[in-house]
């Protein structure tokens, strides 16, 4: 079965084909990065304009790599939500656009699944799981005993840890993307910051707020005293207190659901401090871990398709009424 998947949540308007919920086919990921980048973060109203601009050029682009027509396609997966409104509706417009001129099954897919179903490409997830959900919006950790099944174990109180990244960064000066050039930083400093453990306790919830604030107010100290903090350490030090609060709570998971296999999904789960961190814990505990590949944690339409695979399988489909939904619910 063929998939073609539409994703267009944020900032990056992308379509991939996808067989059988596994194996990519073609994708085509156009990021706009660059221009939000002037202005320091994503404009809502400037994304949708360009996933307009674009979304038919990538659609095409896709099927060409593909050397495929809509004739070959089975059905159509697109992200609904959550994201940014504007910028969803036009992913999803296109998609029942195609569906209905083509007459194929639609196929809704939540952002977040998507993210976790990333990790299907690498590899077919293995149940029961842990999936640590970690990108500019969220900051979960997820038990799932099969396919579409998501228990929320814990999650953020406040700032999803790809946000707390990128605030970080601004203040220390790191400009956007914040996240990926602070990992950088954070190689090449030293832990020298007297920073807190953020919500260290029993619970599965994460709060990376005081975190944040803790590093702004070291920033705003040492230039009341005319002094400058130095990037690198700062990042060094952000980074190991997140590092070191995501693992515990996983692994902590992990054990006490008695969980052997390990999936980490979002943004987040580019960063080299964590992926170092959590390979050699899982090493260690005798955890199969799969993270993807960078290219598959950042927003792509692949993981959609592969996500979208599973729905209609379980028998979901949406018919034209489908509306994007800014915020929703995993389910
Ligand atoms: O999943 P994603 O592409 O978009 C959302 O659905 O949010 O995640 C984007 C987030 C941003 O906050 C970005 O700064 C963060 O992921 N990110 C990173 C790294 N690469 C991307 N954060 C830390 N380290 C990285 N290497
Ligand atoms: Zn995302």
């Amino acid at each position: 079965m063929y998939i073609l998947a539409i994703e267009s949540s944020c900032d990056e308007t992308s379509v991939s084909i996808i067989k059988g919920g596994k194996e990519e086919i073609a994708t085509v990921v156009l990021s706009q990065m660059d221009t939000h980048a002037n202005y320091g973060g994503v404009v809502p109203e400037i994304a949708s304009r360009m996933h307009i601009e674009n979304i038919t050029l990538v659609i095409e682009e896709a099927l060409k790599k593909a050397n495929m027509t809509m004739d070959d396609i089975d059905a159509i997966a697109v992200t609904y939500g959550p994201g940014l409104i504007g910028s969803l509706l036009i992913g999803l417009m296109a998609a029942k656009t195609l569906a209905f001129a083509y007459k194929k099954h639609l196929i809704p897919v939540h952002h977040i699944a998507g993210h976790i179903y990333a990790n299907n490409l690498v590899k077919r997830l293995e149940f029961p799981l842990i999936a640590l959900v970690i990108s500019g919006g969220h900051t979960d950790l997820i038990y799932m005993k099969e396919d579409y099944s998501f228990e929320k174990l814990g999650g953020t109180l406040d700032d999803a840890v790809g946000e707390a990244y990128d605030k970080v960064a601004r203040v220390i000066n790191v400009p956007y993307p914040g996240g990926p050039l602070v990992d950088k930083l954070a190689h090449q400093g030293q832990d020298t910051y007297n920073l807190p453990l953020p919500l260290d306790d029993d619970s599965y919830n994460f709060s990376f707020s005081g975190l944040k604030s803790a590093v702004i107010n070291l920033v705003h100290n040492e230039k009341q005293r005319g002094n400058e903090i130095i990037p690198e350490n700062m990042a060094t030090s952000f980074q190991n207190r997140v590092v070191e609060i995501l693992t515990k709570k996983t692994m902590k998971a992990l054990k006490e659901y008695d969980v052997k296999n390990l999936i980490v999904a979002g943004g987040v789960a580019a960063n080299k401090g964590l992926r170092e961190r959590l390979t050699k814990e899982c090493n260690e505990n005798g955890i199969n871990l799969t993270i993807p590949e960078i290219k598959y944690c950042t927003d792509n339409a692949a993981m959609i398709g592969a996500a979208g695979y599973y729905a209609y399988k379980l028998g979901r489909r949406a018919d034209l009424s489908l509306n994007a939904k800014a915020s929703e619910r995993l389910k």
